[in-house]
């Protein structure tokens, strides 16, 4: 009898407990570049990336991709299962977030109505960050019924209910905006937020219950949350890379990477070939002396006689990037050398621009990696490689037309991953956010489960290091 109402269970309506096994049909979708339907059809690829798509289990893919591309044979007897993940987000007073865009409530919710008003978020550098605007949005408009946006996320106001328990702080906004100390405050606007955050977060029932462990925390500059990562890391965080953190409290295993919102604007309608894009390898970056500096500089002086490379030192400024624009859009391939930090808006705008990435980062981490195999559009070249005398250069110039053709057609086959809509759109980056914080759910579930075994035993923290598991487990 278990049995059956068991498989009754994972035919009609549990839907969602079987996605975590189950990834993007990544081997159809990703690894077939000579599927001609997938190539000239991309609405068709759009949706088969939709969240029905990614909910499927095997047998749902095959059918999909092979025989019939309709979802109608689907039962989804209940509205809620159509939703990879029940998120409940705590109504954090709004200086935590949208305050910070100047925006004020009225009446008694501290959410914006996202039917009629969706604050600006600033412009410029402050954007590649931008990730927490896009998420909360999307949480928000999950309230809307029949909103025009895909089913990956839906806030639940029982937070029992939930996979995961939101914590909208804005902190990439809070440390842009708020992280110069004044002349008469010891402590910044951002040192005192996050001080806050800490307080509310530990003194809620949802923290206490699971320590923290369900709870995920948007940290995507790497400055973000500097103080209180240190007392909030046994929550998921989502993250740029993890160049600045200590792997105890941040890690491949229990966080999630997020795409920068690329700051170069699409290529959209690009024509371009490899022949008309006559500059080899552009590099537009930074220099600096720590680090990844010594890469940048000994590479400098390897490349910058080339008359088809283009190498020159400064960041992207405001009519920086209508230059790096044409220049992306001009060049074959496109360096990515790790800065200060093993990640870097770059490697988007390359990606926008369809613009092969050369990506010299021996620490890189990359969103969505479980489900991207990203040696199919971007080379991937050693540090101590890159610096050995001419191998660079000779590496690129082996890549001939048809290889980088390939190449070029799969960045603009993978571009939507890395755009923030509002509304969302399916497979694109808010969505597959969603989709990577649920591969973490079950992993997380278990950790939370062993947790509460000594529930009714008085509190010790013996007992709960007690449990023998290898180092780095989680
Ligand atoms: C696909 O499904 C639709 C709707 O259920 C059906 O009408 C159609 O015949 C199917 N096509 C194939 C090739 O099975
Ligand atoms: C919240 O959900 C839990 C588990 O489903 C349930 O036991 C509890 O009664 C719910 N609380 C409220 C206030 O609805």
């Amino acid at each position: 009898m278990f049995l059956m109402s068991w498989l009754f269970v994972f035919r009609s309506t549990s839907r969602p407990h079987f996605i975590y096994h189950n990834l993007l049909p990544n081997s159809k979708l990703f690894s077939t570049p000579d599927d001609s339907k997938f190539h000239s059809k991309i609405p068709n690829v759009e949706s088969s990336f939709g969240n029905r798509a990614i909910l499927g289990d095997k047998e749902d893919v095959e059918d999909e991709s092979e025989t019939n591309n309709s979802n109608d044979g689907r039962k989804c007897s209940n509205e809620n299962d159509d939703f990879l993940l029940k998120v409940f987000m705590y109504d954090l007073p709004s200086e935590f977030h949208f305050g910070l865009l100047n925006w004020k409530p009225s009446g008694n919710s501290v959410w914006p109505n996202v039917r009629t008003t969706i604050p600006g978020y600033p412009g410029g550098l402050n954007l590649q960050h931008s990730i927490e605007f896009w998420l909360t949005l999307d949480i928000l408009a999950s309230e809307i019924p029949n909103a025009p946006k895909a089913k990956t996320v839906i806030r639940v106001q029982n937070s029992s209910e939930a996979d995961i328990i939101f914590v909208p702080f804005f902190s990439s906004l809070s440390y842009n905006r708020n992280s110069k100390p004044t002349p008469q405050e010891k402590k910044t606007r951002n040192m005192i937020l996050q001080e806050k955050l800490v307080k509310y977060l530990t003194s809620q029932e949802e923290w206490k219950r699971s320590k923290g462990k369900d709870h995920l925390i948007i940290a995507h500059h790497p400055n973000s949350m500097l103080d209180a990562r240190m007392k909030l890391w046994p929550a998921t965080f989502i993250l740029s890379d993890f160049g600045r953190y200590p792997s105890s409290i941040a890690n491949v295993e229990k966080d999630v990477i997020a795409p920068y919102k690329h700051l170069i604007p699409s290529y959209v309608n690009d024509n371009s070939n490899f022949d008309s894009r006559t500059t080899l390898l552009y590099f537009q970056g930074a220099i600096y002396r720590k680090d990844g500096g010594l890469v940048r500089q000994e590479l400098y002086y390897s490349l910058k006689n080339e008359k088809d490379v283009h190498f020159s030192f400064g960041s992207i400024q405001k009519d920086g990037i209508k230059k790096a624009t044409e220049g992306m859009r001009s060049s074959k391939f496109c360096l990515n050398i790790a800065g200060d930090t093993p990640s870097s808006n770059r490697l988007f705008d390359a990606i926008a621009s369809h613009c092969v990435p050369v990506i010299i980062s021996d620490q890189i981490e990359l969103p969505f990696e479980d489900v991207l195999d990203y040696s199919e559009f971007c080379i991937f070249v050693r540090t101590i490689d890159a610096i050995e005398e001419n191998y660079l250069l000779n590496l690129i110039r082996s890549i001939g037309k048809e290889e980088w053709t390939k190449m070029w057609n799969k960045l603009k086959e993978v571009e939507h991953f890395f755009e923030f809509n509002f509304p969302s759109k399916e497979g694109d980056a808010v969505q597959m956010i969603w989709q990577a914080v649920s591969h973490k759910v079950p992993a997380l579930k278990l950790k939370l489960n062993r947790f509460r075994r000594y529930s009714r035993s008085p509190p010790s923290i013996e007992k709960e290091i007690s449990i023998p598991l290898p180092k780095n487990f989680w």
